[in-house]
C-alpha cells in the first residue's frame, strides 16, 4: 500500500483524488500496489469539495506524516510550496508537482535537495502530454536543436475564441477561468509568465541551461486587438503565444511571445485549450507533440502518471535529465540578438509622405518591408499593418523607437514577431 499526501486540493487536487478512485483497478495493476490518499491539505475547511478524504489546513502535518509515501504538492505559488517541498524532501519522501512557477525559480536547488529520492513533475509543462517524460527519456539520444509550443491552454483558449468568433478578452478570460484552466491569478496566463515558466523547465531538461524568467524574453497576449486578427486572416497567418527554445552554435534563444505562425504549420492548428510542442532533435528530426493543455483531469493524468512511476519503485530519471554536469557550454542568447521577421501596427496621420518617412527609417536599419495592409482609422487617422522580412531585434526596436518621435504617430506602435 502506498500512502499520498495532497498539499491543494483545488481544481487538480480534487481531479487527483478522483481519478485514483475511478481508475482504482488499472491503476493498482499498474503500480502493482495499492494508492489511497490519506490525507489532503487546504486552507478554507468549509469549502464543499465532492471528494472524501481527511482535510487539514496545515501542510506539515503531510510532511511530516511518517505514514505518508508521497507528498502531491498542488498548492501552486512559488515561495511557501518551495518551504514544504523542500521539508518533504528532507523528511525522505518522494515529491510530485505540477507548479511550474516552483521549478522556474527552485528546480536546481530541489534538484539537488531531492538527489535519488524521486522528485516528478510531469504536469508542470503542457497538461496532459507527457513531455517531460518525451523529451527527458524518449529523446534522450539527441541534441535538441529547438522546442517549439503552445503551452498554455488559457491564452490559446482566448486566442482561438477571438480568432473564430470575435469574442471578447476579458469575457473568454473568465470563461477560461470557470472552466478551470487558468493560474489562481491570471495574469501568469495572459502576460506570459506561465508559458516561460514551462519553457525554463523544458530548455533545463534539453540544455542544462539555469535561467530565471527574468533573463528571457516575456510578452502577453494583452496587446493584441481585431486588426491584427485582420491581418492574419489576409495574409494566412494564425495568432499564437509561442514558446521558443532554439539553439544557435553555443547560444539558445529562449523567448515567449505572441507569434503570426503560417496556417499550414501543424502547431498553428492547435486550437482551444488543446496545447502542442514540437521538439527538433539532432538524430531524430522533428517531433510533436498533441493535448489537452489545461483543466483538472488532464493535469491530474500526468499527476498520477507520477504517483504511479514512484509506486512501482521503478528508478526515475535523473530528475532535470542529466546525471552529470553537462560540459556544453551552453549560454542564454541575448535578446538583442533574436533574429526573426516582424508584424506592426502603427496609428498614423492619413496624409501623403507618412508612408515614405517610414519606409526610409526602416532603410536606415536595413530593414526591409514585406507586405502592408492600409485600415481606415478614426478621424482622418489610417492603421498601417506592416510586415518585414528577418532581422535583429536591436534593429527593429531602434526603428520603432525612432517612429515614436514622429508627430505623425498616434499611439504606441504594436509588434508581433513571425515565425516562418
Ligand atoms: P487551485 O484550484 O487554486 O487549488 C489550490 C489548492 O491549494 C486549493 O485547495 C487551496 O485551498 C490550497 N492552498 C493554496 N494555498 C494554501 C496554503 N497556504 N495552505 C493550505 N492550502 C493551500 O489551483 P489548481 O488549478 O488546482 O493548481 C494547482 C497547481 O497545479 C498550481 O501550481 C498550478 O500552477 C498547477 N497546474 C494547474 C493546472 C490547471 O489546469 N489548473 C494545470 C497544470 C498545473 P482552498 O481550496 O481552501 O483555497
Ligand atoms: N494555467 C495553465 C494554462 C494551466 O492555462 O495552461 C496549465 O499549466
Amino acid at each position: 500500500m502506498i500512502n499520498v499526501g495532497i498539499i491543494g486540493v483545488g481544481t487538480v487536487g480534487t481531479s487527483v483524488v478522483k481519478v485514483l478512485e475511478k481508475n482504482r483497478d488499472i491503476i493498482s495493476a499498474r503500480a502493482g500496489k495499492e494508492i489511497q490518499v490519506v490525507k489532503g491539505v487546504v486552507r478554507n475547511l468549509e469549502k464543499k469539495r465532492n471528494i472524501d478524504i481527511p482535510l487539514t489546513t496545515d501542510p506539515f502535518e503531510v510532511t511530516d506524516d511518517p505514514n505518508i509515501d508521497i507528498v502531491v504538492e498542488l498548492m501552486g505559488g512559488v515561495e511557501e510550496a518551495y518551504e514544504v517541498v523542500q521539508r518533504a524532501l528532507k523528511n525522505k519522501k518522494a515529491v510530485v508537482t505540477a507548479n511550474k512557477a516552483l521549478l522556474a525559480y527552485h528546480r536546481y536547488e530541489l534538484q539537488q535537495l531531492a538527489g535519488d529520492i524521486p522528485f516528478e513533475f510531469e504536469a508542470s509543462v503542457a497538461g496532459g502530454i507527457p513531455i517531460i517524460k518525451a523529451l527527458r527519456e524518449g529523446l534522450s539520444a539527441n541534441h535538441i536543436d529547438a522546442i517549439r509550443g503552445i503551452m498554455n491552454g488559457t491564452c490559446n483558449y482566448i486566442l482561438t475564441k477571438m480568432a473564430n468568433e470575435g469574442a471578447e478578452f476579458s469575457a473568454i478570460l473568465k470563461e477560461a477561468q470557470e472552466l478551470g484552466y487558468a493560474e489562481a491569478d491570471p495574469t501568469f496566463d495572459i502576460e506570459g509568465y506561465d508559458a516561460a515558466h514551462k519553457l525554463l523547465i523544458l530548455a533545463s531538461i534539453a540544455y542544462g541551461i539555469d535561467a530565471k524568467p527574468e533573463d528571457i524574453l516575456i510578452e502577453g497576449i494583452t496587446k493584441i486587438n481585431t486588426l491584427d486578427f485582420e491581418f492574419a486572416n489576409e495574409f494566412g497567418y494564425s495568432i499564437k503565444l509561442l514558446t521558443i527554445a532554439k539553439k544557435r552554435g553555443n547560444e539558445v534563444e529562449l523567448r515567449v511571445h505572441p507569434t503570426l505562425v503560417p496556417n499550414e504549420q501543424m502547431i498553428a492548428k492547435v486550437d482551444g485549450v488543446m496545447n502542442g510542442v514540437s521538439v527538433i532533435g539532432d538524430v531524430v528530426g522533428e517531433t510533436m507533440y498533441y493535448g489537452p493543455g489545461a483543466g483538472g483531469d488532464a493535469t491530474a493524468s500526468a499527476v498520477v502518471s507520477n504517483i504511479i512511476d514512484i509506486a512501482r519503485g521503478g528508478k526515475c530519471s535523473p530528475m532535470l535529465g542529466f546525471k552529470r554536469p553537462l560540459e556544453s557550454g551552453m549560454e542564454l542568447a541575448s535578446k538583442d540578438s533574436i533574429l526573426s521577421n516582424y508584424y506592426l501596427r502603427l496609428l498614423v496621420e492619413d496624409r501623403p509622405g507618412i508612408l515614405a518617412k517610414i519606409a526610409s527609417i526602416f532603410g536606415e536599419y536595413n530593414i526591409s518591408i514585406e507586405s502592408m495592409l492600409q485600415k481606415p482609422g478614426p478621424d482622418r487617422l489610417a492603421h498601417l499593418l506592416l510586415s518585414t522580412h528577418q532581422c535583429q531585434e536591436s534593429e527593429i526596436h531602434k526603428a520603432l523607437n525612432e517612429i515614436k518621435q514622429q508627430a505623425f504617430l498616434k499611439e504606441e506602435p504594436a509588434m508581433i514577431r513571425i515565425e516562418v
